[in-house]
């Protein structure tokens, strides 16, 4: 059964809106780690929209579980990862414009530059991965670079239309994931999932965590944090 991984970003917008201190999404990674997550994950986007550098300091030394830090792969996030030592980097592609991550990295366009960036993390003890679509060429130049993990973009899955482009896009992921392990790497999955598309993908052979945020804050504003998480770990036990 894959681990949950909490991705508490919407607790900060909330924040950002008034400029404030509340809510604190340190306090939300507390809480979601007290209701079962396995992994609290924030995205410190390069205009610091809603995650802010002083969030991913404190969690650094409060989080219980493991942190991820979502980032880009440039300069200036590398040397805060190397300074604040989460437990895995995930890398993303980041453009200023967009509402959330659009779609995975371009690791065979930027082949060299990727591996350099992993190359310095995990030379760190920082394990990186690489949010990738499901696409075989994409995999493999994640396994050139020699990143310990993928993160698969469910994005196309969570929007697929009806049950056969469902089961469609979640054989795509099932093949990707099997190759991605064939090749040696360690998979995780994310963007889109939710109470009601999380448990195909949690089944998937070999999946080791899965990251959500949108769906599990969301239903937190109604029922409560706590409760949100619980629901989710039940979703992928298959109790949901
Ligand atoms: N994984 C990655 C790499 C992401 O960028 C995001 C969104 O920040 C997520 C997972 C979580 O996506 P969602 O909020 O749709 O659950």
């Amino acid at each position: 059964m894959p681990t949950l991984g909490v991705n508490i970003d919407h607790v900060a917008t909330i924040r950002q809106a008034r400029r404030t201190v509340e809510p604190d999404p340190v306090a939300a990674a507390v809480l979601a780690e007290l209701a079962g997550a396995d992994g609290i994950t924030v995205h410190l986007r390069e205009d610091r929209r809603h995650i802010q550098d002083r969030d991913v300091e404190v969690l650094r030394k409060t989080v219980r579980t493991h942190l991820n830090l979502e980032m880009a792969a440039t300069a200036e996030m590398v040397e805060i990862a190397l300074r604040i030592q989460p437990d895995y980097v995930t890398l993303v592609p980041e453009k200023r414009e967009e509402v959330t991550t659009e779609g995975g990295l371009d690791v065979v366009g930027q082949q060299t530059h990727m591996a350099d960036v992993v190359q310095t993390l995990q030379a760190a003890n920082i394990p990186v991965s690489l949010f990738i679509d499901a696409d075989a060429a994409q995999i493999e130049a994640a396994a050139q670079v020699q990143a310990k993990f993928i993160e698969l973009h469910t994005g196309t899955y969570a929007e697929a239309k009806g049950e056969a482009q469902q089961a469609q896009e979640l054989e795509v992921l099932k093949q990707g994931c099997d190759r991605a392990l064939a090749l040696g790497l360690r998979v995780n999955a994310g963007h889109g999932l939710t109470y009601w598309n999380t448990y195909p993908v949690a089944c998937l052979p070999g999946m080791e965590e899965l990251n959500i945020g949108h769906t599990i804050m969301s239903r937190s504003v109604l029922v409560g944090l706590e409760r949100a998480v619980r629901e989710m770990k039940d979703v992928i036990a298959g109790r949901g």
